[in-house]
C-alpha cells in the first residue's frame, strides 16, 4: 500500500487482504475482491470494526431462554414478515397485521414509512404479545432515505468506497429515525446487460468494484455498533446470479457455471458477509435449473458452510411462493418446505410459512431443531440492534432527523463525483466546450429531463420527495438569471408534438450554447420489472436531438439515465456528453458547478458502455476465445479467411462505444510505462499466503507508473490496475480490476504511483474447483481504463 500523501486516497486493498489472510485460516474460497481500504487520512473512515461477529454468548443465553418458552406458532410467526398496508400472499387479501402482531404471528413488517405507524404496531407486540418480541422494521431503502443520493450506478461511477459509506450512513440515520432498522440494500448482483432495469440499483459489472462498494455500503448502514438507535441492518441481495437473466429480460432464468459464479458473481457477496452484514436476500431467478429461494448449494453451502455466515437469510417478496411456477414445487407446502430446508429462513409477504411449516414440522418433514435455528438467526438481530430495551422511535426527533445540510451538501458532493463525462470535444476555436464560460449569456436550456424533480429521484427513493429536488431548470436559472436561460421542454420523456418540437428549436436558434436533457423516466424505464430490448432514447428525443443539432449551436447533452444508452448518433455529433445517470435531491446545483467548471466531473465508467443492444452483454473482463478478434478491422464486413473466422459480428464492431473505467476530466492524464518490481515470484509462496502464512510485505509487488497532468486544471484521476494471466488451468479475463487509487494532480504535475500486489491480485478458480495461485505469465496495466495503458509482463514460477 503506498503512499501517506492526503491528497491520494488509496483502494488498493492487497495489504489489508494479505494481514487477514496471515492471521486467519482461510476458508476454502478467498474473496479476492473483499474490500477496499482508505487511507489513514481518509475521514469517515471505512475500516471502522465490522460486526463480522453477531454471536455474543450472554445474547444466545436469552436467545436459548426465549426459545424455550416459545410455542411452534410462535417461533414459525418469527419467521413471516410482511408489507404493511399490502395484501399476504397470493389471495389472502390481508392486509390488517394488529390481531397477527398480538398473537406472535408476525416477526418483521416493512413498507411502514413514519415513526408513528412503526411504534403503533410496536405497541401491539411489546404490550398486548404473551412474549413482547419487538417487530423489526425493513424497507428498500437504495440510495438515500429523505436525502436521495445517486442511483447507486451513479454512486458506483464514483469509485468512491468512502463517500458511498457515507451517504449509507446518511440513510441509515434518517431511515432509523423513522423506526426502520433494516435496509434492503446494497444490491450487489453483477450487472453485465443493460436491458436489464435492475442495472440502475446495482455498482456496475465488475466484482473488484461491487466488492468495494458492497463493504461501504455494509458499513455505512451498520455503523460502529450496530446497537447504536442510528444503526441498522444491510441486507445484500439478491443472493445469487439474479444479474445475469438470460437476454437481460426481469425475473428470467439464469445459467451460471460455478467458476463464473466463484470468479465474479459470488466476491460482492463475499465481501458484504466479511464486512459483517447481518442479513442477506435470497433472489428471483432460478441459478441453474434451481431457484435461488430454494438452493441449499447457495445457502447451505457457500454462504454457511464456507463463509460461515451468522445472521438471517430473508426471501425476496413472494419468492417462496414462486417456486410453484418454476416448478418445483406443486403446492404450498412443498414450496415452504424445500425453501425453509435450503436455509431460507424468513418468507417475504407469500404466507407460506405461515401457513404450513407448523404442520411441516408435525408430520416430522421439517426438523424442529431447523425452525430453532432460524428463529436464533431472527432473534440474534433484533438483540444486535439493542430492539429488546429499546423497541421504538423517537417520534419528536423524526423530522429533524432528515435532510440535514451537511447530508443535503454530501448529496450534491456524491452527485458531482458521480457525473461520467463521455465526450468533451474541441469547438473551432480549438477549446473543449466544457466547462462552460462562468459568464456566459443566453443559454437554451432543452428536454423533458431539465426540469422534473421527481425523475432525478431515481428509481427507488424510498421518502425522497419532488419538492426536496433542486431541478437543472432551477439552479441554471440561480446561477445565470432568468433572463438568460430559454427553457423549453421539447414534448415528453415519451411524446411530443411537433409544436412542442419547433418551439424547442427555436429557444436553441435564439441562443448561443444549448444545454439538452434527455434520457429515460426513472420510475418508469429503470428498476425492477423494466427491462428494455431498444436502448436508445425513448419517444421522440432522437428526433428532438438531431433537429436541436441541425441549429449549429453548440449542445451539452446530459443523459439521464439508469444503464448506458445505445446513441452513436450523439456520440458522433454533438461535442460534449455527460451522463449524469439520476442524480438525487442536489441534482440541478450539482449539474450547474460541474457545467461552469466549479467541480470537476471525474467519475469513471462501472459498466461498459455497448455501441448497440445486439453487443449485449457485454462487459470488459471477459475471456479471449480461441479467435480473438485482436487488431482485425472490424468496420468493414469479412471479406472471408483472416477477417471472417474471428471472434466477431459482421455488421458491429466487438468494441464497446465506451470501456469500463472510462471517463473524462477537464484536464488531460498522461500514463507512463507500467514497471513492476523485480523480486521473484512464486506460486508457492503465495499461495502459502492464501492459506494463511505469514505474507511480508517485502514479497509484494510493487507495479508503478508515472501520471502527469498535461492539461491546465487541477484534476483528480482514478488510477486503475489490471491483470491478466496467462498458462493457467483455467481461462481467465483479458483484463481483470485489482486495485484503483484517486490522485489529485496540480497542472504539469506528475507523480510516481505505485500499487502493491500480493496473493489476491493473482489468484483463480482453477480447474479442480479451488481458489489457488498458479504459475503464469501475469501481463499488468496501470491505465485511465480498461482498454489502454502500457502492459508490464511478470512470470510467476511454480
Ligand atoms: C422485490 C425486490 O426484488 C427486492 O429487491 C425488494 O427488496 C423487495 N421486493 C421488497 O420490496
Amino acid at each position: 500500500m503506498q503512499t501517506s500523501d492526503s491528497t491520494i486516497r488509496v483502494f488498493d486493498n492487497v495489504l489489508t487482504s494479505l494481514i487477514r489472510f496471515a492471521i486467519v485460516a482461510c476458508l476454502v474460497l478467498c474473496s479476492q475482491a473483499a474490500t477496499a481500504q482508505d487511507s489513514p487520512s481518509a475521514e469517515g473512515s471505512s475500516s471502522a470494526t465490522p460486526h463480522s461477529n453477531l454471536v455474543d454468548p450472554s445474547t444466545e443465553k436469552k436467545i436459548d431462554a426465549l426459545l424455550h418458552k416459545m410455542t411452534l406458532e410462535e417461533k414459525v410467526g418469527q419467521l413471516v414478515q410482511y408489507s404493511s398496508g399490502q395484501p399476504t400472499g397470493p389471495g389472502t387479501g390481508r392486509t390488517e397485521y394488529n390481531d397477527m402482531i398480538q398473537k406472535g404471528e408476525i416477526g418483521a413488517l416493512f413498507n411502514v414509512t413514519t415513526a408513528r405507524e412503526a411504534n403503533a404496531f410496536q405497541h401491539v407486540a411489546m404490550e398486548k404479545s404473551r412474549l413482547q418480541i419487538p417487530l423489526i422494521y425493513g424497507l428498500d431503502v437504495i440510495h438515500g432515505y429523505r436525502t436521495e443520493f445517486p442511483i447507486p450506478l451513479g454512486l458506483a461511477a464514483s469509485w468512491d468506497p468512502e463517500l458511498v459509506q457515507q451517504t449509507a450512513r446518511v440513510a441509515a440515520r434518517e431511515a432509523s429515525a423513522s423506526g426502520i432498522r433494516w435496509m434492503f440494500s446494497p444490491m450487489i448482483d453483477i450487472a453485465r446487460d443493460a436491458r436489464w432495469g435492475r442495472m440502475v440499483e446495482s455498482s456496475g459489472e465488475d466484482p473488484y468494484l461491487v466488492s468495494a462498494m458492497a463493504r461501504a455500503y455494509v458499513l455505512g448502514y451498520q455503523g460502529e455498533h450496530l446497537n447504536a438507535p442510528d444503526s441498522a441492518l444491510a441486507c445484500p441481495k439478491h443472493f445469487v446470479g439474479y444479474g445475469a437473466a438470460e437476454g437481460g429480460r426481469e425475473y428470467n432464468s439464469v445459467e451460471i457455471s460455478e467458476h463464473t459464479l466463484r470468479e465474479f458473481y459470488l466476491p460482492p457477496f463475499h465481501a458484504a458477509i466479511d464486512a459483517g452484514a447481518a442479513t442477506i436476500m435470497t433472489a428471483f431467478d432460478s441459478l441453474n435449473g434451481v431457484p435461488t429461494s430454494a438452493n441449499p448449494f447457495t445457502i447451505k453451502q457457500i454462504l454457511r458452510k464456507e463463509w460461515g455466515f451468522q445472521g438471517l437469510v430473508d426471501s425476496d417478496w413472494t419468492s417462496i411462493a414462486e417456486l410453484i411456477p418454476h416448478g418445483i414445487a406443486n403446492d404450498p407446502a412443498t414450496a415452504a418446505r424445500k425453501a425453509f430446508l435450503a436455509g431460507v429462513e424468513m418468507d417475504m409477504v407469500s404466507s407460506f410459512y405461515h401457513d404450513n411449516l407448523a404442520n411441516l414440522v408435525h408430520s416430522g418433514q421439517v426438523p424442529v431443531a431447523a425452525v430453532d435455528e432460524a428463529v436464533r438467526h431472527v432473534l440474534r438481530v433484533k438483540f444486535a440492534l439493542g430492539l429488546f430495551e429499546h423497541p421504538y422511535a423517537d417520534e419528536k426527533l423524526e423530522s429533524g432527523a432528515m435532510l440535514q445540510p451537511e447530508s443535503v451538501s454530501l448529496a450534491r458532493t456524491a452527485a458531482e463525483r458521480s457525473f461520467v463525462l463521455l465526450k468533451n470535444s474541441p469547438l473551432a476555436s480549438g477549446s473543449p466546450l466544457l466547462p462552460l464560460s462562468s459568464d456566459a449569456k443566453n443559454v437554451a436550456l432543452i428536454g423533458p429531463l431539465a426540469d422534473s424533480a421527481a425523475i432525478m429521484l431515481g428509481s427507488w427513493s424510498a421518502q425522497g420527495r419532488p419538492e426536496d429536488v433542486v431541478t437543472l431548470r432551477a439552479a441554471l436559472i440561480q446561477k445565470l438569471g432568468a433572463e438568460h436561460v430559454h427553457y423549453a421542454n421539447g414534448g415528453d420523456i415519451t411524446k411530443a408534438s411537433d409544436e412542442q418540437l419547433a418551439e424547442a428549436v427555436k429557444a436553441a436558434q435564439e441562443s448561443d450554447t444549448v444545454i439538452l436533457a434527455l434520457g429515460e423516466n426513472a420510475s418508469e424505464m429503470t428498476g425492477e420489472a423494466a427491462s428494455r430490448a431498444h436502448l436508445g432514447l425513448p419517444g421522440r428525443q432522437q428526433q428532438l436531438l438531431e433537429a436541436i443539432a441541425a441549429t449549429g449551436k453548440p449542445v451539452v447533452l446530459i443523459l439521464f439515465s439508469g444503464r448506458p444508452l445505445t446513441l452513436p448518433w450523439a456520440f458522433e455529433h454533438v461535442p460534449a456528453v455527460l451522463a449524469a445517470w439520476f442524480p438525487g435531491v442536489q441534482a440541478g446545483p450539482a449539474l450547474v458547478r460541474t457545467l461552469f467548471g466549479e467541480s470537476n466531473p471525474t467519475g469513471k465508467l462501472p459498466v461498459t458502455w455497448p455501441r448497440a443492444v445486439g453487443q449485449e452483454p457485454l462487459y470488459y473482463n471477459a475471456l479471449n476465445t480461441g479467435r480473438p478478434a485482436g487488431n482485425a478491422d472490424l468496420t468493414k464486413p469479412p471479406s472471408g479467411g483472416a477477417s471472417k473466422y474471428i471472434s466477431r459480428y459482421i455488421d458491429e464492431q466487438n468494441s464497446p462505444q465506451f470501456p469500463f473505467g472510462y471517463g473524462l476530466t477537464y484536464t488531460n492524464f498522461t500514463y507512463g510505462p507500467t514497471q513492476a518490481s523485480s523480486i521473484p515470484l512464486s506460486a508457492k509462496t503465495l499461495n502459502d499466503g492464501i492459506r494463511g502464512a505469514q505474507f511480508s510485505s517485502d514479497s509484494m509487488l510493487t507495479v508503478s507508473a508515472n501520471i502527469t497532468n498535461a492539461g491546465t486544471h487541477e484534476s483528480e484521476e482514478t488510477v486503475q490496475l489490471y491483470v491478466r494471466l496467462e498458462g493457467t488451468s483455467t481461462a481467465q479475463p483479458i483484463r481483470a480490476l485489482k486495485g484503483f487509487q484517486h490522485v489529485k494532480l496540480a497542472a504539469g504535475e506528475t507523480r510516481r504511483i505505485n500499487f502493491s500486489l500480493g496473493p489476491d491480485a493473482f489468484a483463480l478458480w482453477d480447474d479442480q474447483n479451488k481458489y489457488v495461485v498458479e504459475s503464469a505469465r501475469a501481463k499488468i496495466w496501470i491505465s485511465p481504463d480498461s482498454a489502454h495503458g502500457s502492459e508490464a509482463t511478470i512470470e510467476i514460477t511454480k
